[in-house]
Formats: structure tokens, C-alpha cells, sequence
């Protein structure tokens, strides 16, 4: 019997418990690629080191994203005529030559001169946070900074209602949460359907205001300048998807690389110790928190043809996931890849935000936003310390982190 036999790794309790970590090791040393016939999500390979996992990565042409998505529970894509639940249809899930096409039109809005405009907003709001913050107090950092702050990032990105930013984060739970992904039954679909349609009438409002306007630099002007995308908002579909896309990649991601920074700093004092006494090191620590938290577990592909792959044969039509969090840790590649080095020389290389083609769009926006946050920390707090126990989310695509009770001590 082959060591993985019956393993199957998608259950969420590995994640919520943070018990993943020995059950990998075993893997990438014994079978790195391996089948698991039964599973919750049906019959699924598993791709586990860092080599492997980008090679299917880059092989866009035999593991497709578009058919049956790119989580290990397959997309169920919801037809609706208004192009609301459609969502499912971004370029994240679409093969070339679609996927470039799309891809490629949006791009611009978040490479790197764009994003240096957005710069002084971004250290503005992160400072508001900070400054606001309970001292002397025990409080969850996700509520109070992950998510507040990742909510006021978007909506500076966006340019939309500073007062109702809540609304993004809404609309991105909505979009992510429905019963084949979580589990949970209890969904009401019309009202996510309702809410949607409220999603796409703000975003419609603000393509209208912003047509009107001068060139501001805020990601609805961006597609709207851009001729590739002047007219997206003649298509419902591509248009609500492109913008929830948007929204759901920068929400949940950002979120945990922020609050899985505290925990490691904390878990790893001494480097802490070497950040504030060098804050130069800030760029590098930010690619290994995001190394380190691998907020997107997993990502799916399924094979379009038989393919042999680290010595297994994947069937056309077969299921393959790439374990990010796994590659991560493979220490083929990262030395001691369980501890958190913050000048570790190969940080970048981590399969965090993917490979090839789909390679995360938002990398280099998401890097800054972090790199913003950990300064504004520095010049305010000599520790943000944990004082109690994390509380992690059952999740196998994103690596969540619920409750991260924080005490935060001023310089
Ligand atoms: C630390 C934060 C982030 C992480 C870890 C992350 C991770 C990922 C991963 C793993 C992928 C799929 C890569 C693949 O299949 O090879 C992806 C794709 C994507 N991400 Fe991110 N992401 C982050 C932040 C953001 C932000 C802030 C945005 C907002 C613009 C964003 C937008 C996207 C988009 C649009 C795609 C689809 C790219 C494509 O299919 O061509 N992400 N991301």
C-alpha cells in the first residue's frame, strides 16, 4: 500500500487545527503526487513540492483553470441572465487564449507606476488604524486591523464611498461563501443574488461618475482610460466579474498575510528584534510573511490530457490540485522552512501568489499595502504582542485566520 493511500488532505480540520505541517513533510519526502480516490470532494490528485506544483503551474496548455475551475470543489457555474453569480466566469478561470485577453486589459490598472500614486492614501488610512487603536487593551487585530484595513485599501483602490467600505467586504464574503465552497446550507441564494445586483447597480453608479470626471487614479478610472476595457461595462457579466475578481483577490489574501505577520513576528521575537533595529529589511520580511501564511492554500487545475507526472499517470478529465502551503515548506528550497527568517535570500521564490500565466495580478499592490503597514507599526509600536489563542478558519483554500487577540505597546 503506497503511504498516502486513503490520505486525504483536504480536510478542513488540518487547517483550522494547524495540524498540516507533519502530514506534508511525509508527503513530499515519500509521494509527492498522489491520489485520493474518496474525498467529500471526490476523487482528487495531490501535487506537494515546490518543483512539481510549478511545473503544473506553468502547463497551462494540459491542466486547465475553465474546466472545473480552480478550487478543489468544482465551480458550479450559475447562469443567471442579468450576469449576477457569474463571477465564476473571471479570467482566474478561463484558459488562453480568453484568459490573456481579459488578463491583459486589467493588468495596467495595478502595475507598479499605477500603484506608486496610491501610496500616500494607502500609509493615510493604515496610520488612521494605528493611531485609533486601544492601548492598554486587549483586542481581536483581525477585526480591529486585518480586516478594517484591508476594507479602507479597497476602497481606496476602487475610489468608492469611504464610508461604506463594509459593503466591499460584504460583496466579497457573498461571492466566496456559497454552500458547494463552505459547506454550509443555510445560504440564503436569492438574498446573495439581491445583494449581488446591489453590488452591480454601486459599481455601475461609480463607471458613470468616473466617465464624467478627469482621470483620477483609482481602479474604475483605470478601465475606463484603458481602451482595452473602456466599453466593459457593456457586458454585465465581464464586468461585475472582472470587478468582484478584483475585490475577492485582494480581500481574504491580504487580510491573512497581515495578521499571520503578527503572529510569526511573535512567534519569532528575535526577528522582530532585527526589524525594528532595521527597518530596511521590511520589503524582504513582507515576501516571507507572505511564505510563511501561504494564504491561498490550494489552487485546482484539471488535466486535459493524460499526463505523467512525477512518476503517476493523471488521467485526462482528473483533478489536480497544487498545494501552495506545501511548496511553501519544501525544504528543497527553503532552508529550515518552518522558521520565519526574515532575510531569508530566497523568500521571493514561494509559490504564494502561484506561477505562469495566472500568477497572482495583485503581487506587487498586495506587497505594498504590507510593506506600508509594517512601517506605520514601526514608528509607533515597539510590540504588537499576542496574548491569547488564535483561532484559525476550517478552510482548505484560504488559510484564515479568525482571532488573533493582540495587545499593542507604543514606543
Ligand atoms: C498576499 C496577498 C495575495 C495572495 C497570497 C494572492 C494569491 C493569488 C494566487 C495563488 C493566485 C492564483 C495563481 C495561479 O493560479 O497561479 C492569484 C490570482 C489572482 N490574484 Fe492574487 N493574491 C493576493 C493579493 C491580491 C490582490 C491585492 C489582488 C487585487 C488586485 C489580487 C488579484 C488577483 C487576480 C486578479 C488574480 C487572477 C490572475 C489570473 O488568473 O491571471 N490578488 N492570487
Amino acid at each position: 500500500m503506497s503511504p498516502s493511500q486513503n490520505m486525504d488532505v483536504s480536510l478542513p480540520e488540518l487547517y483550522a487545527h494547524d495540524t498540516w505541517m507533519p502530514v506534508f513533510e511525509r508527503l513530499r519526502k515519500t509521494e509527492p503526487v498522489f491520489y485520493t480516490s474518496d474525498s467529500p470532494n471526490g476523487p482528487y490528485w495531490s501535487v506537494c513540492n515546490h518543483a512539481l506544483i510549478k511545473q503544473v503551474d506553468a502547463d497551462h496548455r494540459r491542466f486547465s483553470s475553465e474546466r472545473g475551475g480552480i478550487t478543489i470543489v468544482d465551480t458550479v457555474i450559475d447562469n443567471d441572465e442579468n450576469g449576477i453569480a457569474l463571477a465564476a466566469k473571471s479570467f482566474i478561470s478561463m484558459d488562453e487564449p480568453e484568459h490573456k485577453k481579459h488578463r491583459l486589459a486589467v493588468a495596467p490598472s495595478v502595475a507598479p507606476k499605477n500603484l506608486a500614486e496610491f501610496q500616500p492614501l494607502i500609509r493615510e488610512r493604515a496610520a488612521d488604524i494605528l493611531d485609533n487603536l486601544p492601548i492598554g487593551e486587549t483586542f481581536n487585530w483581525v477585526d480591529h486591523v486585518s480586516i478594517d484595513l484591508t476594507a479602507r485599501m479597497l476602497a481606496t483602490l476602487f475610489g468608492f464611498p469611504y464610508e461604506e467600505r463594509h459593503k466591499l467586504i460584504l460583496w466579497s464574503d457573498l461571492t466566496t461563501n456559497v454552500p458547494q465552497v463552505t459547506g454550509d446550507q443555510s445560504i440564503d441564494m436569492g438574498e446573495r443574488r439581491e445583494e449581488l445586483l446591489r453590488a452591480a447597480q454601486a459599481f455601475y453608479g461609480l463607471w458613470a461618475e468616473r466617465a464624467n470626471q478627469p482621470p483620477q487614479f483609482d481602479l474604475i478610472s483605470m478601465l475606463i482610460q484603458n481602451p482595452d476595457t473602456a466599453k466593459m461595462n457593456e457586458d454585465p457579466a465581464l464586468f461585475l466579474g472582472t470587478i468582484l475578481l478584483l475585490i475577492v483577490g485582494g480581500n481574504d489574501t491580504t487580510r491573512n498575510s497581515i495578521s499571520g505577520g503578527v503572529l510569526a513576528l511573535n512567534q519569532f521575537p528575535e526577528q522582530f528584534d532585527r526589524v525594528k533595529s532595521d527597518p530596511s529589511l521590511i520589503p524582504n520580511m513582507v515576501s516571507e510573511m507572505i511564505r510563511w501564511q501561504t494564504p491561498v492554500i490550494h489552487m485546482r487545475r484539471t488535466a486535459m490530457e493524460d499526463v505523467e507526472l512525477g512518476g503517476k499517470l493523471i488521467k485526462e478529465g482528473e483533478k489536480v490540485v497544487m498545494w501552495y502551503l506545501s511548496g511553501n515548506r519544501d525544504d528543497a528550497v527553503f532552508d529550515r522552512p518552518n522558521d520565519f527568517i526574515i532575510d531569508r535570500p530566497n523568500a521571493r521564490e514561494h509559490v504564494a501568489f502561484g506561477f505562469g500565466v495566472h500568477r497572482c495580478m495583485g503581487n506587487r499592490l498586495a506587497e505594498l499595502q504590507l510593506q506600508i503597514l509594517w512601517e506605520e507599526i514601526l514608528k509607533r509600536f515597539k510590540h504588537v504582542e499576542v496574548v491569547g489563542p488564535v483561532e484559525r478558519s476550517a478552510n482548505n483554500f484560504i488559510r484564515g485566520i479568525k482571532t488573533l487577540p493582540v495587545r499593542v505597546h507604543p514606543l
